[in-house]
């Protein structure tokens, strides 16, 4: 089985320097465990899929088969720090995937895959702005 390492490094952030002035007056959070069930968690991984869908040139759809971590910080915006793994479904790609969590995972046998990743990015709620730090997936 090949094994593909992919490293999106999409925004070259500094979020501890942005964080590390002060003129907000309040002091950045540490990270957090959030819970599996959390409502905007379940928003970071699909677009983590999203994005590992449109970087790899696979002819299948992958989606989140399993949240190993999950934590959040708050540094003007919400930062998501979340490890996580993607298997390959049985939807192929048509360019709009927007159907992806209704898709199966593939059944046991040589297509099925699951990649681990490390995911973190960064919201803006009030900037509606929302930017991948991190996107780093292995088989
Ligand atoms: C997919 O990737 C292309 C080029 O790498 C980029 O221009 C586009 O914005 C990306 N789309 C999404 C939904 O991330
Ligand atoms: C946070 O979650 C990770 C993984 O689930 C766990 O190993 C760790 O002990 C947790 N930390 C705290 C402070 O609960």
């Amino acid at each position: 089985m090949k094994t593909l390492l992919l490293v999106a490094l999409l925004a070259a952030l500094d979020v501890t320097s942005a964080a590390g002035s002060h003129g907000g007056g309040s002091m950045p959070g540490s990270p957090h465990n959030i819970s599996r069930n959390d409502g905007g968690l379940q928003q970071v991984v699909l677009n983590a899929a999203y994005s590992f869908n449109n970087q790899s040139n696979d002819a299948f759809l992958f989606r989140p088969s399993a949240i190993l971590r999950a934590q959040r910080q708050i540094v003007k915006g919400i930062r998501y720090i979340v490890d996580l793994e993607l298997s390959r479904t049985v939807c192929r790609k048509r360019g709009n995937d927007d159907h992806l969590s209704t898709c199966d995972f593939q059944p046991a046998g040589r297509l099925q895959q699951t990649f681990r990743c490390h995911f973190e990015v960064w919201l803006v709620p009030w900037q509606k702005q929302t930017k991948t730090l991190v996107l780093l997936c292995k088989a």
